[in-house]
């Protein structure tokens, strides 16, 4: 598939696609509009666990109570072709990375980096995964792809 993108389209990755991604789905898609940025977005898991699922409930309630929804998302898995059609693919931690890289197409035009890299000081960090812990974790999480998400969106704006 030849990469032609008119906008940026942009892919969260975490492990499941029920914590970490959809939240960060759902906050860039809210800084985008905010800023009257038109993007495609989308969420994935490296791992086939929860294909088909919606979102954690957590995760879910945490992103409602920022006024973002994201209950209608549901899960799928990273795959090849997602580096053709995404023109940046952001991952959560370090295993999101070294799965995303072992899957990249030697002729794709994106390649994988952290999500935590848009923000400054924060270059090289993971988002931690908030699935074994508890609401806090979850507003960890949102805190992480908020300031991640308004990193991108300014940075798509230059
Ligand atoms: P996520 O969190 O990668 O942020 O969606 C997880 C969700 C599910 C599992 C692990 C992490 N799991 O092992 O099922």
């Amino acid at each position: 598939m030849v990469s032609r993108m008119t906008e940026p389209a942009v892919l969260f990755v975490c492990l499941g696609n029920i914590c970490r991604s959809p939240m960060a789905e759902g906050a860039f898609r809210a800084e985008a509009e905010r800023a009257g940025l038109r993007v495609t977005c989308d969420s994935a898991g490296t791992a086939d666990y929860h294909v088909g699922e919606p979102p954690d409930p957590r995760a879910v309630q945490t992103a409602r109570a920022h006024g973002v929804e994201i209950g209608h998302l549901r899960g799928r898995q990273l795959v090849a072709e997602d580096f053709h059609r995404f023109s940046h693919v952001l991952v959560m931690d370090h295993a999101n990375l070294a799965n995303a890289r072992a899957i990249v197409p030697a002729d794709a035009p994106t390649r994988p980096i952290l999500l935590l890299d848009l923000v400054k000081g924060r270059e090289g960090a993971a988002v931690a995964d908030p699935y074994y812990g508890g609401e806090e974790n979850f507003e960890y999480t949102w805190d992480d792809v908020t300031r991640a998400a308004r990193a991108l969106v300014t940075a798509l704006r230059q």
